[in-house]
């Protein structure tokens, strides 16, 4: 088959878009309504996207109450019992889930994705994050947010801790010999004793090693240590470039950072956030997005321009350009993109705002056919190898992805019309990888 395209659903919250639960005839409860997400996903199943990703923050989102209370994203599952409990009700599609390297332990997220890749038979992938809400640390007894390059040191450090227990057992060490009474043989064991800078760990882990040998590696920073940890360690990035020029940038250099660190660039999927918007004709695809962002109040959109540039702007003058802000600890590439946007579109920070408020990402907004297009030319473009859909509003913002864009895609041969085996790497196209203290003889 010619190059094509992978799709993963973008699920927690299921919609970013701030109005998306006040749009007619949305979900209100869809974040919290467990038969409600059992439909959804069994949709995307049915539509054989590639994941279900459950993004993850450890904090109330940081705005004031006065927007937070606006919002629905302020509470969602808890990712690991919802994919084990959607890993039940599904046979094929991949698990996204996300975990902090800042605020966790190796042992911990080892274990757990160890164990939804074999409750769910090779589907987990774990979206490692350094956590950018500096209100996270408030909930595990600091009083100040982890410096941003400590964060990625440790988060370096945390991936070889992890992926080297996931390794504690040999594929074959499991030999449950009834005769004999060795359950496994202590040959094929590997115990990690890890001493690092950041990390101490013995090991083993106690859980057989995974069905995927790992689970997928995903990762979503952009800043210079972000892009760096993509190139050694991720599978699939979910970036989030704002237009065509940015993509094919980041694109080329996270995948040209990888032979330098010894990895073949075809082993990783960059997939664009994007929120896909489908009406019958542009116009009415545009009407949709309008009355959305329309939803959305001005205290919710000054409150997402502040996490956006990590500083408070609600000070700042509505009708005039955005001030001089000095750098944070927050994201890096967040702040450098609204100031790139307002630069670009000379906007005022009130309308700056409008377009945080709602969603600020990456929009395909149009027909199957223009969407396709566009999807097709980021593919051709080595900008993209897929794309992770954000809806703009559930059922229906969904409904018109599986039911009327997946469809276009596929006559065009640009997505699979069956999946091509049973494990996420298997959709992905990703090689499992090689025990690395025990490989093949
Ligand atoms: C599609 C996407 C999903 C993300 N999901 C999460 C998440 O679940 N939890 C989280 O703390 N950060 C999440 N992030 C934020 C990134 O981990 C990262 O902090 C952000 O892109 C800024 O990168 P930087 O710190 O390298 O500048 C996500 C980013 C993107 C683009």
């Amino acid at each position: 088959m010619a190059k094509s395209l992978h799709l993963t659903a973008f699920m927690r919250p299921v919609s970013l878009h701030t109005g998306a639960w006040r749009y007619p005839g949305a979900y209100a409860d869809a974040n919290f309504n467990f038969g409600h997400l059992k439909s959804f996903i069994q949709t995307l199943e049915r539509a054989k996207f590639d994941a279900f990703f459950m993004a993850d923050h450890l904090a109330v989102l940081n705005m004031p109450v006065e927007a937070l209370k606006r919002s629905h994203t302020v509470t969602s599952f808890e990712p690991f019992t919802l994919l084990s409990a959607l890993a039940a009700v599904t046979d094929k599609i991949g698990l996204a889930a996300t975990a902090s390297t800042t605020f966790d332990e190796p042992y911990h997220v080892a274990r757990r994705f160890a164990s939804l890749d074999h409750i769910s038979g090779g589907r987990a992938a774990w979206n490692i994050v350094t956590t950018s809400n500096p209100d996270s640390a408030r909930n595990f007894g600091l009083s100040e947010h982890v410096e941003h390059g400590e964060r990625y040191k440790r988060a370096r450090e945390f991936f070889d801790v992890v992926t080297g227990l996931w390794d504690s057992f040999a594929d074959d060490a499991i030999i449950r010999n009834q005769e004999s009474g060795i359950f496994f043989n202590p040959e094929r064991l590997h115990v990690l004793d890890h001493k690092g800078e950041e990390f101490s760990v013995r090991g083993p882990l106690n859980i057989a090693r995974p069905v995927q040998g790992w689970p997928v590696i995903v990762q979503a920073g952009q800043s210079e240590p972000g892009k760096q940890l993509a190139a050694e360690t991720a599978e699939v990035v979910f970036a989030a470039p704002r237009d065509l020029a940015t993509a094919k940038s980041l694109y080329a250099d996270i995948k040209g950072r990888m032979p330098a660190v010894g990895r073949d660039p075809k082993h990783l999927k960059i997939l664009p956030a994007a929120m896909i918007v489908i009406g019958d004709s542009v116009e009415e695809a545009k009407a949709k997005r309008a009355r959305l962002d329309s939803l959305v109040h001005y205290d919710s959109a000054i409150a997402s321009l502040s996490i956006a540039l990590g500083h408070d702007a609600s000070g700042f003058d509505p009708d005039a350009a955005l001030p001089e802000i000095p750098e944070t600890n927050a994201s890096k590439s967040g702040r450098a993109q609204v100031l790139r946007l307002a630069e670009q579109e000379k906007l005022t920070v009130r309308q700056l705002a409008q377009r945080y408020g709602g969603y600020a990402g990456l929009a395909f907004i149009g027909t199957p056919q223009t969407i396709a297009d566009e999807m097709e030319n980021w593919l051709n473009e080595e900008a993209a190898d897929g794309f992770t859909c954000v809806f703009p509003f559930l059922p229906q913002g969904l409904e018109d992805v599986t039911e009327k864009l997946v469809p276009e895609l596929q006559r065009r041969g640009l997505f699979r019309t069956d999946y091509e085996g049973t494990t996420l790497r298997e959709h992905l196209g990703l090689p499992r990888p090689a025990n690395q203290f025990f490989p093949a003889e």
